[in-house]
């Protein structure tokens, strides 16, 4: 059976045809009813035109908003304006009727906080339709921009035994039970009776086995789920989120530059040039919501614009130490407009930084290097100067943060010394210290937080719509 995108890109004109899909609004007169159909396969729905000659209006009862159909119909040209074809009805077959009284989604607008609350059903708004469809396109253009460039994805592992990296708080996995778990002498809880016969926790980043893979294959990425257990109630944060992690050997942080805004500008092109009706609708309700707004705090370009304007600027790409250069001098810092003020060199930099120098001072997307190593993570390549590594980190408008990545530290001597002086277990780091024993070579990736990509692209401005099923502090239902 075609879909209703299929159907509505159709001329097939006067043939007998069948559509499968759910009601989205229904109007009635004496002789004749307008069903609109949705099946998801775009946001468009079908006209269905019901006439007393061909159908029972007795039917028409028991079809409300929310209701599963199957009709079978002639496709005929549409008289109507909003459309160019529609369906005339000689067949309706009922799979599931949606009880009006009881069904929540309603042909009006329902606020997103309680769409939340209906995850098992928000797939079936006009809205939830086209993130899903354009979270799918985003996720064929990674692959698509990897395969295209000489990547080979590889899966890294779920479940780890370090806690290494340190980004974050970790969620443990164990088999031991809750009560009554067996303890060592000294009274902690005896690891070495559990499943993996150690500490077991779910990642927060499939990074340090990509560099193993990466000195072998020399160019790969993972895309998998990570986990960070900090209690971090934002619009920005999620408990489980999916990262895009390349790795590429025999390069550094330029050409780790290079392809993160390679691979940005694909996505957002990917997205322009194959997601354009869910584009057009999230475009429309975004002037929607500016009209209630203040004048001066309305965006000067729409969704589509913003889009556009990504692929036709350079990132800026400027040092940590200028960027606090500009924020120290700026006048948010003077006139003590920051939450937290930028005083010196060193300080880490928080999401109201980040925007302003993205959407005030520069107005584009910034890349910012060289940090100081003090807030970097112990992997980082050091920088001759001894204060600060060859991190990068890619900032978008509206969203802060989107890429965090850097030069791999491949000295051996450098980053054992880092390690010991991080208090990192050795026993945790042996296989990747390893690597730098054995054929190493300078090398570097970054990790795209995939749900950051997709409040960029949607316009949308709380993280926990753009992915099915957040997964937040307190709150992991469906
Ligand atoms: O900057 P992060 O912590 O970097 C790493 O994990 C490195 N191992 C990546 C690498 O070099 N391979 O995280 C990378 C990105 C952030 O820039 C952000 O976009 C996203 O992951 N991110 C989150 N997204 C949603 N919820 C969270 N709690 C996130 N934490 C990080
Ligand atoms: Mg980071």
């Amino acid at each position: 059976m075609k879909s209703i995108k299929q159907i509505l890109n159709s001329s097939e004109y006067n043939k007998q045809i069948s559509v499968n899909g759910w009601v989205r609004t229904k109007r009635m007169s004496k002789n004749v009813a307008f069903i609109t159909l949705n099946d998801g396969s775009t946001i468009n729905n079908i006209q269905i035109v019901v006439d007393a000659d061909k159908i029972d209006f007795a039917i028409l009862d028991k079809i409300h908003t929310g209701a599963a159909l199957k009709i079978t119909g002639e496709l005929i040209k549409s008289q109507g304006k909003n459309q160019n074809v529609e369906i005339s009805a000689s067949k309706i077959h009922i799979y599931g009727e949606a009880n009006p009284d009881e069904y929540p989604l309603q042909p009006k607008k329902h606020s997103l906080e309680f769409l939340r609350e209906i995850a098992h059903l928000r797939f079936r708004t006009n809205l939830f339709g086209a993130i899903t469809r354009i979270r799918h396109a985003m996720i064929f253009a990674v692959h698509d921009y990897f395969n295209k460039n000489g990547f080979y994805n590889i899966h890294t592992p779920i479940i780890t035994g370090s806690d290494a990296e340190g980004a974050g708080e970790m969620f443990r996995v164990t088999t031991l039970p809750p009560k009554d778990a067996p303890v060592t002498e000294d009274g902690n809880t005896d690891f070495s009776k559990d499943f993996f016969g150690k500490e077991t926790n779910l990642t927060v980043s499939g990074q340090l086995e990509a560099e193993l893979a990466a000195l072998a294959l020399s160019k790969v990425y993972t895309f998998g789920p990570t986990f960070r257990a900090e209690n971090s109630n934002t619009s920005r944060h999620l408990a489980e989120f999916w990262m895009i992690e390349p790795e590429i050997a025999f390069a550094d942080i330029n050409d780790d530059m290079n392809l993160a805004e390679g691979l940005l500008k694909y996505c957002v092109k990917y997205a322009l040039d194959n997601c354009n009706d869910d584009l057009q609708f999230l475009t429309k309700r975004l002037i929607n919501e500016e009209k209630n707004k203040p004048q001066n705090e309305r965006s000067e370009l729409n969704l589509i614009e913003k889009l556009e304007f990504i692929l036709k600027n350079n990132f800026e790409r400027l040092t940590y130490t200028e960027a606090i250069d500009i924020l120290k001098n700026s006048k948010q810092n003077k006139k003590k407009k920051f939450k937290f003020p930028i005083n010196e060199w060193g300080a880490d930099l928080q999401s109201e930084h980040e925007r302003y120098l993205v959407e005030k001072h520069f107005k584009k997307p910034v890349i910012l290097t060289d940090y100081p190593k003090e807030i970097k993570a112990f992997y980082m390549k050091q920088n001759d100067d001894g204060k600060t590594v060859r991190a990068m980190d890619i900032l978008f408008p509206g969203i802060g943060e989107i890429v965090g990545g850097s030069q791999r530290e491949e000295n051996y001597d450098k980053l054992y010394s880092r390690i010991k002086e991080l208090n990192i277990p050795e026993k945790d780091m042996w296989w990747y210290l390893e690597t730098r024993k054995f054929g190493t070579v300078p090398h570097a990736g970054f990790g795209l937080g995939f749900e950051r990509l997709m409040l960029f692209v949607t316009g949308m401005t709380n993280i926990r719509d753009v992915i099915p099923f957040p997964r937040t502090p307190k709150n992991s239902e469906f």
